[in-house]
């Protein structure tokens, strides 16, 4: 059975358990990849310089490096799987429920992956540690889909899927149901990493073009030049807008000034 239908064997001789456990935090990997990438091409040094956002980098690295040695099925590896899965949740679990109460925010889609996705890596994980003397394949809810596991990790599969779905729509029935502030750029609570607030964060506008912001966060906060004195907002209350007419071609890098890490980007062509 070695030929063609050998990827399949494969994956069929590896415990059920090992491919969720992969699967999770391949997941979570890729869904921390794709938020954070904008940033991290436009301005690596600003993550580097806001520790969330810097941690939860570090997090998505032992995601992928958890997700490759699960699949060797050792001892060690389901106790790194855990320990991983059960710190995110510890360290982040408190800054991504307020997320879930809001499928507008930038991180309702981590949010409502990120908590049921590991916990269920958690679940597993542990229960490779406990069963790891007689071997996984010996249980059958840790051997195969074919199980009260397989059913679990369904049940979760369908909560997360059939929450980014709700959150989609709900999000877009959100925002569109405040329509009264017409804002290009908008400062957002609970942003993935502070440095990600303003949104979006590269705005494009032609010259003469105006351009405005509003704060739809739980505080206060300015939109301020890099380069003193260009522009520069008073500090914004919730719901205020402030508006900058841009006259000469260029890019221009501004931040806010109680929180230097919230940056973003206007370019003038
Ligand atoms: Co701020």
């Amino acid at each position: 059975m070695e030929g063609s239908s050998g990827i399949w064997e494969r994956v069929r001789q590896k415990p059920f358990a090992l491919w969720v456990i992969f699967g999770g935090f391949v997941y979570l990997g890729l869904v921390i990849l794709s938020l954070a990438l904008p940033t991290l091409v436009a301005s690596p040094a600003s993550i580097l310089a806001d520790p969330i956002a810097a941690s939860i980098l570090v997090f998505m690295a032992l995601f992928f490096v958890s997700a490759y040695l699960g699949l060797k099925g050792k001892l060690w590896t389901s106790v790194l799987s855990a320990v991983v899965s059960i710190l995110f949740l510890v360290v982040f679990g408190s800054f991504l429920v307020p997320s879930l109460a809001n499928p507008a925010d930038a991180a309702f889609s981590l949010a409502i992956s990120a908590i049921p996705a590991l916990v269920l890596v958690a679940i597993f994980s542990i229960l490779s540690i406990i069963h790891a003397k007689s071997g996984p394949l010996q249980k059958r809810y840790l051997a195969t889909p074919n199980s009260a596991g397989g059913l679990l990790t369904i049940g979760i599969i369908g909560f997360v899927v059939g929450g980014l779905i709700v959150g989609a729509i709900g999000g877009s029935v959100i925002l569109r149901n405040i329509p009264a502030i017409r804002a290009d750029i908008t400062i957002v609570p609970n942003a993935p990493s502070m440095a990600m607030a303003f949104t979006p964060q590269n705005f494009t506008v032609s010259v003469g073009g105006t351009v405005t912001w509003v704060d739809k966060d739980t505080t206060g906060h300015t939109v301020t030049s890099n380069v003193t004195g260009l522009f520069g907002s008073p500090l914004l209350s919730v719901s205020e807008t402030w508006s900058h007419t841009f006259s000469q071609a260029g890019i221009y890098y501004y931040h806010c000034t109680p929180h230097p890490q919230m940056w973003g980007v206007i370019v003038v062509s």
